[in-house]
Order: structure tokens, then C-alpha cells, then sequence
């Protein structure tokens, strides 16, 4: 399979749909996974990434420091209350394992999400800050705490 088949339903379950789950396993194997509905897909180095935004509040990306994967489940419909608790609670304060069934990935330490249509199975290769100053006037609505988004570049080793 290519990494861009599928891609069009991936985008619209982000963009249409209810989002999708990133999961991530850290060097301690704690495990969480977050909803959500930014990312990019695309080539980098030659060989196909997957770009997650993630917030430096959030626990995931607590885990995303000392982790060297993560995996993203779309479900192209359904799993909607999973990804509502997933969009509002956090790993801090719930055992998100209660929420979704986590199933080992093919090639990667973290997890999947069981029963997705969909799945990147992501290798992270770089990591980078966005520069609050130069986010466009209009976009900064989104930032009244100024929490700006990390890059987290994951290189796609598995698709399905
Ligand atoms: C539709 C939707 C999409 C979201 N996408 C993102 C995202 O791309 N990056 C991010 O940092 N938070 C995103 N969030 C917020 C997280 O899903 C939410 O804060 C979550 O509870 C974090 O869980 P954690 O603390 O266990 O990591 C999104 C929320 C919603 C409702």
C-alpha cells in the first residue's frame, strides 16, 4: 500500500469526521492516546512522515519525550464517544486503556487503537517548536495560553 491511499478518507476523518487517536508508548512503557484533528502527511528526507501537533500541556507529549514511536487510528466513522473522552480527558486522570482496546502495532513500541479503519505506524525522527510570533494574526485565536504546538515528525513504517 502506498503511504497516500486512503489519505483522502484519512484527511476528511480529521476534517469531517471526529478526528483520530495518536497513541504513544514512553521509554517506561506507560501508554496513553489523545484525539485528534491536525496533521500533515507527506514526504521529508525522501521517504514518507507524518506530522503530529501536539500541544506541550497535554500528556501525550509528556510520553512523547522519552518515546521513539507513535501510531494514529482513524476510524472513518463510528468511535465517536472514544474520541469525544479522548478530546477531554486527559491520560493524567484516566485510564485511557478503560476507553479504547490498545493492540500491539506491527513494527512500532506504541500501540494501536483496535477496530480503526486506518493506521500509520510512526518511527519519530525530529521534533521542533512552533514560533509563536510568526503564527498568522488570524490563527492566534488559538493560542489564548500561548501553549504553541511541537512538531513531532513520525517517518510512516506502516500503513493498513
Ligand atoms: C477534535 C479535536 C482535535 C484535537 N486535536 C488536537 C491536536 O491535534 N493536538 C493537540 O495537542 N490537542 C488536540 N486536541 C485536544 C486533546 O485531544 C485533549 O486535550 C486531550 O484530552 C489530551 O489528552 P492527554 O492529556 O491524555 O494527552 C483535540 C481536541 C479535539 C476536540
Amino acid at each position: 500500500m502506498n503511504f497516500y491511499d486512503k489519505l483522502d478518507q484519512a484527511m476528511a476523518s480529521f476534517s469531517q469526521h471526529k478526528g483520530g487517536f495518536l497513541t504513544v508508548k514512553d521509554a517506561q512503557s506507560r501508554v496513553n492516546t489523545m484525539t485528534i484533528s491536525w496533521g500533515f502527511a507527506g514526504v521529508m528526507w525522501g521517504v514518507p512522515h507524518f506530522i503530529t501537533l501536539v500541544r506541550p500541556v497535554r500528556y501525550t507529549w509528556e510520553l512523547l519525550k522519552t518515546a521513539d514511536s507513535f501510531t494514529v487510528s482513524f476510524p472513518f466513522e463510528g468511535m465517536d464517544e472514544a474520541l469525544r473522552i479522548c478530546s477531554v480527558e486527559s491520560g493524567r486522570d484516566i485510564d485511557k486503556s478503560k476507553v479504547v482496546t490498545f493492540q500491539d502495532a506491527k513494527s512500532v513500541a506504541s500501540p494501536v487503537v483496535a477496530g480503526c479503519d486506518f493506521y500509520y505506524e510512526c518511527k519519530i525522527n525530529y521534533v521542533d517548536a512552533m514560533h509563536g510570533d510568526k503564527v498568522p494574526e488570524a490563527y492566534q485565536k488559538h493560542y489564548p495560553e500561548k501553549d504553541w504546538h511541537d512538531f513531532i515528525f513520525g517517518e510512516i513504517v506502516e500503513i493498513y
